[in-house]
């Protein structure tokens, strides 16, 4: 038998929902010490049989955040955080990608730009897919309208263009290519998710555009590059990004571009400021 908690007790009881029970102030006031202290161990019985519902999901970080800050990823799982390689004074796209760039998305990234490599595509194809979810390791959310401006001022204006809209595009099935809805995004938003207004906006101007290949060229080879277990170099891709990224000199991040700070983010993440 076990004591009325008249102060409280270490384990966590609540005892005006406790006393609820009991009924009005007058019967409590009316029970022996015994009666109260069975009365106590059968509710405290009965809230551990209590199903405890769905599992708390503790919100530890935005799912939008990027990857390198710990943000899941879109199915939910967390990156492990390891300690980050010191990035060289005038890091290249190389540098990031090496040091910065978690090794999931680098993994996908890397078998997108494969994939189209082995396709045949043009080089600027496979640069598009080599950098179309890298931004993902700064910002998950509307990443490829972030994605394409980190790139801008490095690629051409097609390419940029290709990586903004393939994120509207990869909601939207097109079979002239063979490109189907992916399975990957029924269990993310679930089966019967209608893409927000502003995608389909995007969808519609992009399906008119005259790069809209482009950019839909991404998402059929984004769709083969989940392959489990699968590790691409980035040595073939070393030639394409000589010729069609802009590398400044100063290093990403340090060069002025109205975009630099995205760099220098991803190259000091741990910065309070
Ligand atoms: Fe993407
Ligand atoms: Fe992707």
């Amino acid at each position: 038998m076990i004591a009325f908690p008249e102060k409280e007790e270490p384990v966590h009881i609540d005892r005006r929902a406790f006393l609820a029970t009991l009924g009005s102030a007058a019967v409590v006031e009316a029970m022996s010490s015994e009666a109260r202290a069975d009365a106590l161990e059968h509710y405290m019985i009965a809230q551990l049989d209590k199903p405890a519902g769905p599992p708390a999901q503790p919100l530890v970080v935005r799912r939008g955040a990027g990857a390198l800050f710990g943000g899941p990823s879109p199915s939910g799982q967390r990156p492990e955080l390891t300690a980050l390689a010191t990035m060289p004074e005038r890091p290249t796209l190389l540098d990031f990608i090496r040091f910065r760039g978690t090794p999931s998305i680098g993994n996908h990234i890397l078998q997108s730009a494969n994939d189209a490599l082995k396709k045949g595509e043009p080089e600027e194809t496979v640069l598009a897919c080599l950098l179309h979810d890298f931004v993902l390791n700064l910002m998950k959310t509307d990443h490829g309208w972030w994605g394409a401006q980190m790139m801008e001022p490095y690629v051409s204006e097609k390419v940029s263009w290709a990586i903004r809209h393939h994120q509207a595009l990869r909601f939207y099935p097109d079979p002239s290519v063979g490109y189907e809805y992916p399975e990957l995004y029924v269990r993310i938003f679930g089966k019967d998710y209608v893409p927000a207004p502003y995608i389909k906006a995007s969808y519609e101007s992009a399906r008119k555009h005259k790069w809209y290949m482009d950019a839909r060229m991404i998402t059929v080879h984004d769709l083969y590059a989940f392959e489990p277990g699968m590790k691409v170099a980035i040595d073939p891709f070393m030639d394409i990004i000589g010729r069609h990224f802009k590398q400044p000199k100063e290093g990403l991040g340090f060069d002025g571009s109205p975009v630099a700070h995205m760099w220098r983010t991803l190259n000091y993440p741990d910065n309070p400021l």
